[in-house]
């Protein structure tokens, strides 16, 4: 932290050595948009998270010429100009070194929400990892202004809404809420007395909309909540999607030297790429596998390209350490490694669902069109003891799952092409191993 202000102060420096009769408020417009602050995180962080891009601070080496006392009115004035102007909210803290791209993204769903009838709903949607909390995160930071109600972060996976709402009311708004009152009734009351402006909920991780979200919404008539979920499941209206994908590789390629520093990247530019390639852009795989070279810097990026395309061989990729997330030292937003967060997904599935995963997963990793995938599970059917009959329905529904819960993508509707993501396909086979399941044996191209 101090090393960060020290950062700051020298920028602040070097700005009044250049404009030394700038205001203070000019001085920190300047700082603004100064390109040496890669990335400042406001909101509800409580520290800037990577400040100063290059260069160090030398405080009190080439500060002696200068003003300490407007050094400091500028400090102050820029620090507060971070904040969010006093909105009540309990975002976490983002992870991220620097965020990449979504532009579109969060101007869109910022569209979404600000449209005048009943309570705005929109939904995050994509597969596991792709940066829908992080999207959320970024979009609570940049539009914090437009929410003087407040912002409150419900993590709807693990716990109950209306305790959330409840809680939020009451420690961050200083909502007194009578005794007495069953916690349905609280909910309500909280919705009524809430503080004047416009109010963000969002609702990270749903897994089940209409049990945990629905019954606990603010009443339709409130248009001054918003609420954005995010969601590895797909909706339809009314409630709005925005369906997030993976990164492009110039995005991707991006992430990962923001992680572990051009000096590393531009020698193995191209297995860079590969890597990039490898683990489909998705950003919690690029961030993972940046983080785990961070720590062996005297690891190539080849040597560890090759070691996880030689456990792709054993169907052992997703359970190497580096798509593991590190518990004692992970700062980052993912709150699990790749196969732990693909396992939630997993459990979401029926077990046609599981088998037609294992199933595309032999398949080579190319689009796969959908008539081959019908014919091996029609062989499989025949050859499998006391040979089942294959039912096309239960095929489709489980294909329908699947897609539903962002494990398959739909390539071409026309030809019927769909496609697994590549760690989505390792982490299928590593289902497959181990398992007296004769499919196992088969290899499909
Ligand atoms: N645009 C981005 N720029 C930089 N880092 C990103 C970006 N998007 C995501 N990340 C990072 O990738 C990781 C995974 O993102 P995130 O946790 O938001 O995924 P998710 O879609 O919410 O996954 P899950 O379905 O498991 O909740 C996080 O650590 C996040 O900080
Ligand atoms: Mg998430």
């Amino acid at each position: 932290m101090t090393d960060l202000v020290q950062q700051l102060s020298q920028l602040i420096a070097e700005n009044l050595q250049a404009a030394p009769t700038a205001t203070v408020d000019q001085l920190v417009e300047r700082l603004k948009t100064d390109d040496r602050i890669i990335q400042i995180n406001t909101g509800n962080a409580m520290a800037f998270q990577t400040v100063v891009e290059g260069g160090t601070a030398n405080v009190g080496i080439h500060l002696h010429d200068f003003d300490d006392e407007k050094l400091n009115r500028v400090l102050k004035a820029f620090w507060q100009s971070l904040q969010p102007s006093g909105v009540p909210n309990n975002v976490p803290h983002s992870g991220v070194a620097k965020f990449i791209g979504r532009e579109p993204e969060l101007e869109r769903l910022h569209t979404q929400l600000q449209q005048d009838s009943l309570v705005a709903i929109s939904a995050v949607e994509g597969m596991g990892g792709v940066g829908k909390t992080e999207l959320a995160i970024q979009y609570t930071q940049r539009y914090a202004d437009v929410y003087p109600g407040g912002i409150a972060w419900l993590f709807a996976r693990e716990f109950n809404m209306s305790a959330q709402v409840v809680g939020f009311a009451q420690s961050q708004l200083n909502l007194k809420i009578p005794e007495g009152l069953e916690l349905p009734d609280q909910v309500a009351f909280c919705w009524r007395n809430w503080r004047e402006g416009e109010v963000l909920l969002v609702l990270d991780d749903v897994v089940n909309y209409s049990r945990d979200v629905e019954p606990y919404l603010p009443p339709p008539a409130s248009n001054r909540f918003k609420v954005v979920m995010t969601t590895r499941l797909t909706f339809g209206p009314p409630i709005q999607s925005l369906s997030l994908d993976v990164l492009s590789p110039e995005q991707s390629l991006e992430l990962l030297t923001v992680l572990i520093g051009e000096a590393r990247v531009q020698p193995e530019l191209e297995i860079a790429q590969s890597l990039c390639a490898w683990l489909e852009h998705l950003p919690l795989g690029i961030e993972l596998v940046g983080r785990y070279l961070l720590k062996r810097t005297d690891l190539s990026l080849a040597t560890l390209l090759f070691r996880l395309q030689e456990k792709a061989k054993k169907r052992q990729a997703i359970r190497h350490d580096a798509l593991q997330r590190d518990e004692a030292t992970a700062t980052s937003t993912a709150r699990r490694g790749a196969e732990a967060a693909f396992e939630l997904s997993w459990e979401e599935l029926n077990t046609p669902g599981q088998h037609l995963g294992k199933l595309l997963s032999l398949f080579a990793p190319a689009p796969i069109p959908w008539y081959l995938a019908e014919s091996v599970e029609q062989k499989y059917c025949e050859n499998s003891e006391g040979s089942q009959e294959f039912d096309v329905e239960v095929f489709e529904n489980a294909r329908a799952r699947l897609l539903d819960l962002h494990l398959l993508q739909l390539s071409q509707q026309q030809e019927k092409i769909y496609r697994l993501h590549s760690l989505i396909r390792e982490f299928f086979r590593s289902k497959l191993e181990g398992e007296a399941d004769e499919t196992s044996n088969v290899t499909v191209s």
